[in-house]
């Protein structure tokens, strides 16, 4: 599959068809990518990585982020290239001595403990101290040209706070959770400074060239309503709110993810974002007659489907996107990342059965 043959339509087609979903104007198929699209199940990737040394070393070297970037764009048929990177990012960037132990996940060195470690944090500027995410969005930038757009993405400023305050993933997050209820002056604080890190990181992708931006909010979903919207929605809609007061305000369609939040997704809707991620928990159908009149639905296939035979893929693709409807506005994706076990030959099953499936509903 080469980029510039797309089963035979015109590429400039293709290469739009995302940021149209992502506005809800009429496409011709369904557009699809997937969550970690570019990871350890593709071979090429793990050869990479093998020879980086280290999952770090790949997101900071432009060169080699950007070949992982286009890795499975190379490969599928897919109608978007996501930056190969980490939400982990900003607060390296903050000093926090970020590693990642093989089979372990993320892990700080120096994590938030007291009042002092977040007064003494500064937001980071992205041009000195990003500076290698945003050569990287340039370099695939040049390499896309205008055949695919590139999707640039940020933490939420909740999930970078759980994780600084946790100091590793697996955890059962009691600091953070304890600091909603016995600190939650000094939590605000270090929320406002990544809503202000996020503004300053996402603005500096979309003037490098990223097209469209997403929030991962992996763990937004493990607060009460009320919790949510104090600690994590309040700042997400911050970061909505000055992406689309700026100069370049209608340039880069803005997605928001929080995994676990189908409870709250009209609030969601209400910050105004362009789409919103939605976990595979939820009816897409139904979630779209809650929202839909609002903003864009990106998901939600389970990542759990990818382990079945081609057929029976195929029929989950044909359930979600009959769920959805006719009409644009979905984006398909899983409702959270491939897994490393995952055939690569079930993911270009799930491309070609959206772009299929998909034609009927948009005629
Ligand atoms: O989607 C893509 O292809 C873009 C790349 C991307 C990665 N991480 C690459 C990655 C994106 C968008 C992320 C976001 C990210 N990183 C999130 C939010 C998304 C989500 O999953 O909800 C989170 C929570 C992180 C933090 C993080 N990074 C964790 C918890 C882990 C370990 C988990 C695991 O799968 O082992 C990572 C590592 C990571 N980020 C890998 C990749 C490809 C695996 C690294 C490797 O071992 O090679």
């Amino acid at each position: 599959m080469s980029l510039t043959d797309t089963e035979g339509e015109s590429v400039a087609m293709a290469n739009h068809r995302l940021l149209k979903a992502l506005r809800r104007e009429q496409v011709d198929r369904t557009p699809i990518w997937i969550m970690r699209q570019a990871g350890r199940y593709l071979p090429e990737y793990r050869a990479l990585r093998q020879r980086a040394g280290s999952f770090l070393t790949l997101c900071k070297t432009p060169e080699l982020a950007c070949e992982i970037t286009l890795q499975p764009v190379q490969r599928f048929a897919l109608d978007a290239a996501i930056l190969f990177s980490d939400i982990l990012t900003i607060p390296d960037a903050m000093g926090l001595g970020l590693s990642f132990a093989e089979g372990e996940g993320p892990c700080f060195e120096r994590p938030l403990r007291s009042r002092a470690d977040i007064e003494r944090l500064r937001v980071p500027d992205p041009a000195s101290d990003l500076s290698y995410v945003l050569d990287t969005v340039k370099l695939v930038r040049a390499a896309l040209g205008e055949r695919l757009p590139l999707i640039g993405f940020s933490g939420s400023p909740w999930t970078l706070a759980a994780y600084m305050v946790e100091g590793r993933g697996g955890t059962n997050f009691s600091r953070i959770k304890g600091m909603t209820f016995d600190a939650p002056k000094d939590l605000h604080q270090l929320l406002g400074l990544l809503a202000k890190s996020v503004i300053a990181y996402l603005s500096a992708q979309r003037a490098s060239g990223a097209q469209a931006l997403m929030i991962f909010d992996t763990w937004g979903g493990i607060l009460s309503e009320h919790g949510y919207r104090e600690f994590s929605l309040a700042y997400m809609k911050m970061i909505v709110e000055a992406l689309r007061s700026g100069e370049e305000a209608a340039s880069a369609p803005l997605i928001l993810f929080t995994k676990g939040g189908g409870n709250w997704l009209e609030a969601m809707a209400d910050s105004g974002c362009d789409a919103l991620g939605l976990d595979w928990t939820v009816d897409i159908g139904r979630a779209r007659s809650r929202v839909g009149h609002r903003c864009a639905l990106q998901g939600n296939m389970d990542p759990a489907v990818l382990g079945a035979r081609p057929e029976r893929i195929r029929e989950e693709v044909a359930l979600l996107l009959q769920q959805y409807g006719y009409g644009s506005g979905h984006v398909f994706n899983l409702g959270h990342g491939i897994t490393p076990e995952i055939d690569p030959a079930k993911v270009a099953a799930v491309v070609d059965a959206v772009h299929e499936l998909s034609e009927a509903y948009h005629r």
